[in-house]
């Protein structure tokens, strides 16, 4: 099962990607994470990432893709992955298609989560992380346990840098410029199941669910 989660920033993917996780047993592979960790350990991928992660613009398409084609390469993709945050421009998508190619795969499915930006902006302004796993939570919708503190291991939460107001509203405008185009990219190939993703954490899984037992 190789799945595809398209949505704008704040959006859900990530929540929505770790229901999948249980249900599938395969990998989440967010791009977002994966250069967060470069960043927290200061290799070069990660100082270059950097800037362009912090004032909220799309890090280079050929440092995605090469990061991208050795994940993609790794044993626990064999039975499929659950792709968050990538591809998000025509580039990343065409060069993806390429690598699924070389690996002889193909996508399954490409959900795509709708959600107004006015929602996502509130939405982000309470939202929590746990830097090292990237589990998230919300203040509001989806809180810790105990205040500020990740579930599994007691660690504290943060609060993104990138999770601004200003910041975000212009992740939202790259959002609808470069990556909104892919949803008719992945339309012309018939593998499109759109949700309204403004509804709660619970009734938007759902949604998901239905489209994987073909209800
Ligand atoms: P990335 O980490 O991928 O950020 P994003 O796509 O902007 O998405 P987010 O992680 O912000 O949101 P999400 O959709 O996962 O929502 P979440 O589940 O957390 O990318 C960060 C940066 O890295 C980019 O700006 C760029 O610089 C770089 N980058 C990454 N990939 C790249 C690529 N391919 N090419 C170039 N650059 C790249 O939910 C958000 C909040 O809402 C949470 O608090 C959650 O609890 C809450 N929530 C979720 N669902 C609901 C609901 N239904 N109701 C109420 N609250 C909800």
């Amino acid at each position: 099962m190789k799945i595809l989660l398209l949505g704008p920033p704040g959006g859900g993917k990530g929540t929505q990607a770790s229901f999948l996780i249980e249900t599938f047993g395969i990998p989440q592979i967010s791009t977002g994470d994966m250069l967060r960790a470069h960043v927290r350990d200061k290799t070069d991928l990660g100082n270059k990432a950097k800037q362009y992660m912090d004032s909220g613009s799309l890090v280079p398409d050929e440092v995605i893709l090469g990061m991208m084609s050795e994940r993609l390469k790794e044993d626990d993709c064999k039975n499929g992955y659950i792709l968050d945050g990538f591809p998000r421009t025509m580039p990343q998508a065409e060069g993806l298609d390429l690598l699924l190619s070389k690996l002889n795969q193909n996508l399954d499915s490409v959900i795509v989560i709708k959600v107004d930006d006015d929602i996502i902006v509130e939405r982000m302004s309470g939202r929590r992380v746990h830097p090292s796993s990237g589990r998230v939570y919300h203040v509001k919708y989806n809180p810790p346990k105990i205040e500020n503190k990740d579930n599994e291991t007691g660690d504290d939460l943060i609060i993104r840098i990138d999770d601004q107001e200003d910041t975000v509203r212009k992740r939202l405008g790259i959002y609808h410029i470069d990556t909104s185009p892919l949803i008719n990219y992945y339309n012309k190939k018939g593998i499109v199941h759109s949700i309204d993703g403004a509804s709660d954490i619970s009734e938007v899984r759902n949604s998901i669910n239905q489209i994987f037992s073909g209800e």
